[in-house]
């Protein structure tokens, strides 16, 4: 009997990361035999799928290197994979020379090919992985995400993200269902759909021939395979949120009410300078049209402070759409310049102790208004997919909304779906009690 090869893998960044993982993980088990471990100390293959999109994680990785160099057993090799590895490149076997090979964020598929060559480089972000038939592997039973779409075609200037994953192709439709298919015959009930930008979903093919078809279209299609209970996706862009769109998310009852939007700034002007595509008025108009259609609408957003040339009128303008929209959710960064992109040229860049205090501000606002919207949710019902039990006899899930929900029960719940009447909301999550079946 032979023992099998030991994995050990940290994600960090988006969705998307989450599912490459996905995909390297199913690769290694399958064609090289190896299996996941949570000890460090037991891998003999350690990976890093890194993030890029702001200079926080990128130095993360090097010290994560260094940590990891350290505990690791002696013979087992470090990766590193993702972003910043398309991103950097070469550049990281010189920085770390205790890494063994570099894949780049489109080039999962060669994983294989990395853990076997000793300074292994590839990171060629023109790279076609669009119909690449990767095994299945899902993080969690009840959820499974599924890539429609690989790169980014829009060129927001803020953004490392098209020169990290270059531009967008779109996954064909039959390889996209027959995955949900395999996905709820294995026992998920939801569907999460990935892209960086998935309602520009059909613009490109690797195909040409292939029928146009576009994301509304595909949302329905997914709806339409048996056993999808629930289907959610990101990131929409607000840009491509156009009637047919909103109509598809309002009417189609599989989709669950819950819609990012991020809005990055609200002032037309610095949407300007970011090539954002949309203005103040296009983003409040959509929001508004939004709320008006679908009842509990959950919107959740991203917003970036300090934007070179933000000054406190165009911040003003920011929190002005934050009171307005009232965000269910929202994720807010300070402005971190980066390598490759236009606007880390631009010469008028904030001072960092501006951007502090703006993001405070902003923060603090929403705050104030998540208070509000959670103490709202008192008395109301809502079904929840139940998926974690916790250490603390909880059980938590998402409503439709997207609310998270915390209630007392066991394991026989998970996987399944419920009503809790919420009794307790709280900032981080809403608590409650199931509502047993009379
Ligand atoms: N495709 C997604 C975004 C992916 S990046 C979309 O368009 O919604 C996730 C978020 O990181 C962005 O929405 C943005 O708010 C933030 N972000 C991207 N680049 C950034 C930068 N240079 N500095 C700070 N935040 C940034
Ligand atoms: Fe980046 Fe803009 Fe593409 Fe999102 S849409 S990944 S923010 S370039
Ligand atoms: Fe980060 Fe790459 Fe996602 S830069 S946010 S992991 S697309």
């Amino acid at each position: 009997m032979s023992m099998s090869k030991k994995l050990y893998i940290e994600t960090i960044g988006c969705a998307m990361n989450v599912r490459d993982s996905e995909h390297i993980i199913a690769e290694l088990r399958d064609k090289e035999g190896y299996e996941l471990t949570n000890e460090l100390t037991q891998a003999d293959l350690i990976l890093i799928n890194t993030c890029s999109v702001r200079e926080k994680p990128v130095h993360k990785l090097f010290s994560e290197i260094g940590v990891f160099s350290k505990k690791k057993k002696e013979d087992a090799k470090i990766g590193v994979c993702g972003c910043t590895a398309s991103h950097l490149g070469e550049e990281i076997l010189k920085k770390a020379p205790s890494v063994s090979f570099v894949l780049g964020a489109r080039n999962v598929s060669k994983i294989t090919q990395a853990v076997k060559e000793d300074g292994f480089v590839q990171t060629d972000i023109d790279y076609d992985e669009s119909e690449y038939a990767f095994g299945d592997f899902r993080s969690s039973p009840y959820k499974a995400y599924i890539n429609i779409s690989i790169g980014c075609d829009k060129s927001c200037t803020y953004c490392i993200v098209p020169h990290t994953r270059g531009d967008e192709i779109s996954i064909p439709p039959d390889i996209i269902l027959k995955e949900v298919k395999k996905a709820v015959q294995s026992g998920a009930k939801e569907i999460f759909l990935l892209g960086q930008n998935v309602n520009n979903y059909g613009v490109r093919f690797s195909d040409k021939s292939l029928k146009k078809m576009d994301f509304s279209d595909l949302l329905d299609a997914v709806s339409e395979v048996d056993g999808v209970e629930r289907i959610r996706f990101t990131s929409p862009h607000p840009l491509h949120m156009d009637d047919k769109f909103l109509n598809v998310f309002a009417s189609n009852e599989k989709i669950c009410k819950s819609m990012h939007m991020p809005l990055q700034s609200g002032s037309t002007k610095i949407l300007k300078a970011m090539k954002r595509g949309y203005t103040k008025e296009w983003f409040l108009d959509r929001a508004f049209k939004l709320r008006d259609m679908v009842k509990d609408v959950h919107i959740s957003t991203d917003v970036i402070v300090a934007f070179p040339g933000e000054s406190e009128e165009d911040f003003e303008d920011t929190l002005d759409v934050v009171k307005k929209v009232r965000f269910e959710q929202m994720f807010s960064f300070k402005y971190s310049p980066r390598p490759l992109t236009k606007a880390a040229e631009y010469p008028n860049q904030i001072p960092s102790d501006v951007g502090s205090r703006r993001l405070k501000i902003l923060q603090d606002l929403h705050t104030e208004i998540l208070d509000e919207i959670s103490l709202s949710q008192k008395g109301k019902v809502f079904e929840v997919l139940f998926e974690e039990l916790r250490a603390d006899g909880f059980i938590a899930g998402r409503s439709d909304n997207n609310f998270l929900i915390r209630a007392k029960g066991d394991k026989e719940y998970l996987g399944k779906f419920a009503d809790v009447k919420i009794t307790n909301p709280r900032r981080m999550a809403l608590y409650g009690e199931i509502l047993k079946d009379e």
